[in-house]
């Protein structure tokens, strides 16, 4: 029998997920509406501008050990923003403050403009979904989407409808009638998010819900929380360690390294203009040169020869950043030179490896249109200038 005490229990087992029997994505169902907060009389006006989530100053330390460093979040209605880095990084610390698992050490979090640093985890208004988290074993597919709506008593005809509603938007209308243990993971994981979106919350964080799965099944889910993100409206803060997943799903990334937001701006911004080198290595392949500019701040003189810079300070050490697909191989002058030693297929287009005389491994991009080269040949490596960014030695 579902019993209402089942519920708030199942937050603090949440946290054990990786011990649960049923290795399934779960989704843990907060209230939608904040029960004591006073929401404002205009709501929807207020709610156009105000932004969905804010953070400020939000840290959490456990002893001496800072696992996040005062933070500051500010994400729009709507939004899809994730959290990435490297493990231990603090991505699951954040979220768990912003879900109310973890009280943070300071800082302030406002939803919809609404002071919810200190209310309870099941008051919040929004929806989790966690990697592993177990389905109910002992119930179907439907009892497990309606149970969130079950413990609050919503009439079972509505109870019905949603969830109905919610397993025809993750593709499961057909299953309702089967038991977690006869589903594939795939499966399971979209019955999390059944379970997750019945409840229909604007606020949806997600921890690594596909880091589980095979890359196939995770890239179909992926679409999948694309669409649902695009049906719903809800705001989405989504945890990964996957870059792939980061730039393919999100309209913002925040980059997180070591407790702290190393970088937080759309895809493009973070492949195309990385603030850090460890942004700029995290995200995609990055050739880094190292080097001292010169005195006349034109070239960077690198254990490979001097490349070519602008703006840069005389003197400086910095690190130059090219990315695989600005750099090509080149029968003429060249900027660099050295010797393939790896070729990798990738279907439409190869990686070409190349060591420089340092024995720094620089990767070319090579589309069908260029040449081969082979194993072993020596060739030149050139880039326009202007793709070369300039980044501080970190
Ligand atoms: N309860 C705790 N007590 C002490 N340290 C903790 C606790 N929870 C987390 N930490 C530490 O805080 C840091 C951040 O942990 P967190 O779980 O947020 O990392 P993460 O980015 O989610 O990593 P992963 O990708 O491995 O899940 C880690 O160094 C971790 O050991
Ligand atoms: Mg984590």
């Amino acid at each position: 029998m579902v019993s209402k005490d089942l519920l708030p229990a199942a937050l603090p087992e949440s946290l054990e997920r990786r011990r649960r029997p049923v290795g399934a994505l779960g989704a843990l169902l907060l209230r939608r509406k904040p029960a004591r907060a006073s929401v404002p009389a205009n709501a929807s006006a207020a709610a156009a501008d105000t932004p969905k989530l804010v953070a400020r100053g939000l840290s959490k330390h456990y002893g001496d050990f800072v696992a996040l460093h005062p933070t500051d979040l500010d994400i729009k209605g709507g939004e899809f923003v994730t959290l990435l880095g490297a493990s231990g990084s603090g991505k699951t610390t954040l979220l768990q403050t912003v879900c109310g698992l973890v009280p943070p050490t300071a800082g302030q979090l406002l939803i919809d403009g609404v002071d919810h640093t200190h209310t309870p985890a099941r008051n919040r208004s929004m929806g989790v979904v966690f990697q592993n988290y177990a389905l109910f074993p002992q119930m179907t597919v439907s009892e497990n989407v309606a149970f969130a709506l079950d413990v609050r008593r919503v009439p079972s005809a509505e109870i019905r409808r949603r969830v109905g509603d919610a397993l025809e938007l993750v593709g499961l209308a057909s299953f309702a009638a089967r038991y977690p243990r006869e589903l594939s993971g795939g499966q399971q994981q979209r019955v999390a998010l059944a379970r997750c979106f019945v409840y229909q919350p604007s606020l949806i964080l997600m921890d690594e819900p596909l880091g589980a799965l095979d890359r196939k099944l995770r890239e179909t889910l992926q679409i999948e929380i694309k669409r649902l993100h695009r049906q719903t409206g809800a705001t989405f803060l989504f945890v990964t360690h996957d870059q792939e997943e980061a730039l393919a799903l999100s309209d913002r990334i925040c980059l997180m390294h070591a407790g702290r937001v190393e970088q937080f701006g759309t895809p493009a911004q973070l492949y195309e203009a990385p603030r850090t080198l460890l942004a700029a290595q995290f995200i995609g392949i990055s050739n880094v040169l190292h080097g001292t500019v010169d005195a006349s701040g034109t070239s960077l003189v690198t254990a490979d020869g001097g490349i070519p810079v602008t703006g840069a300070e005389p003197g400086a050490a910095l690190a130059a950043v090219i990315r695989p697909e600005h750099a090509r191989i080149s029968d003429g002058p060249a900027l660099l030179s050295g010797k393939v030693n790896e070729i990798i297929y990738a279907g439409s287009e190869s990686r070409v490896l190349i060591e420089l005389a340092s024995g720094l491994v620089v990767t070319v991009r090579r589309t069908a249109e260029l040449a081969h080269p082979t194993i072993g040949q020596h060739v030149g490596i050139t880039w326009a200038p202007d793709r070369v960014r300039l980044l501080p030695r970190s």
